[in-house]
């Protein structure tokens, strides 16, 4: 994965970052060791692409944030439009053109009570150019998942449908569970033993011509999946979402995951079980690219 820099950690970059309504240089936008949201993992964020200096979806990015903060128990104190305005200037002033952008809103300094109502709640969002995940030669290959150990809770567990920085903690232990055994990344069951998602990312499976999906009761209802959902109907391709077990693994010829980050990734293996890289998934890659191209360039940007 090329999503970091070599040699150089998020905090030591150039440019502006956006922190509770004003732009500070990107070294300056730091906070307290006490805040609520480091220890109690109130925080919620959200991963978003720019193509062609034009943030994809950006307005159900930011309505997720505020549906995620209420999911966590707390009011992101801007709205999705003021957000919207917040991220296209920041895009502007970093001359971001294909970028990742990253905002975040964690409960501050006010107490140390596990309840973060006397918290204030404070608001990121950072940005910097990034054109693609997988070399182009993992995404034509397809990536390599390990099932890991780890499941996706109950929904009267965890906040399911938040994207809140509580649900990654899981994510990380099987990410990272599954790096170390040389894989790409970790394909995760949900608590009832069935087939739930990747650690960033929604499953899909290509079953005699058809596509299923797991359906996103415990786990993230991807922004990319609905839209990948969309193009397969408007390809004629039939979409199944139903609950999944993994022995259904075996009937699958074709396995993709779907994300802002992933895009459309091809799965080359789920432990030993192997797929091929087919006609199915490649078409919905290149429809989404074409997709996210053509968005790009009606918002002008
Ligand atoms: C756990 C998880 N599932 C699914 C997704 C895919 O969601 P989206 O397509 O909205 O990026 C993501 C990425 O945001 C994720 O982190």
């Amino acid at each position: 994965m090329s999503d970091d820099l070599p040699n150089r950690p998020f905090d030591d970059r150039d440019g502006v970052i956006w922190l509770d309504g004003e732009f500070v240089p990107w070294r300056a936008a730091r906070l307290h060791v006490l805040s609520h949201g480091l220890h109690y993992a109130t925080s919620v964020f959200e991963g978003e692409r720019a193509y062609a200096g034009a943030v994809f979806k950006l307005r159900e990015h930011s309505e997720r944030l505020l549906a995620s903060g209420r999911e966590m128990g707390f009011e992101v104190p801007w709205s999705a439009a003021e957000l919207d305005v917040a991220t296209r200037e920041l895009i502007q002033a970093l001359d971001i053109h294909d970028g990742y952008v990253r905002p975040v809103a964690w409960c501050g300094t006010e107490t140390m009570s596990v309840s973060p109502r006397q918290a204030h709640v404070h608001v990121a969002i950072a940005a910097w150019p990034w054109p693609h995940v997988f070399t182009p030669a993992a995404q034509q290959q397809g990536i390599r998942l390990a099932t890991a150990r780890w499941r996706r809770p109950a929904p009267n567990t965890a906040p399911v449908r938040a994207k809140g920085g509580a649900l990654y903690a899981i994510g990380a232990l099987a990410r990272q569970e599954a790096e170390s055994a040389g894989y790409d990344d970790a394909l995760l069951l949900d608590h009832r033993g069935l087939l739930a998602e990747a650690t960033g990312a929604n499953l899909f499976l290509v079953i005699d011509g058809a596509l299923h999906t797991p359906v996103p009761d415990c786990f993230l209802d991807g922004i990319t999946r609905r839209t990948v959902i969309a193009a397969a109907r408007r390809l004629g391709i039939p979409v199944v979402e139903r609950p999944m077990a993994p022995a259904e693994l075996a009937a699958a010829t074709e396995a993709f995951l779907t994300g802002t980050a992933y895009e459309v990734q091809p799965i080359r293996c789920i432990d030993d079980r192997e797929f091929t890289v087919g006609d199915i998934g490649m078409a919905l890659l290149k429809d989404y690219q074409h997709t996210v191209a053509a968005t790009a360039r009606s918002t002008g940007a």
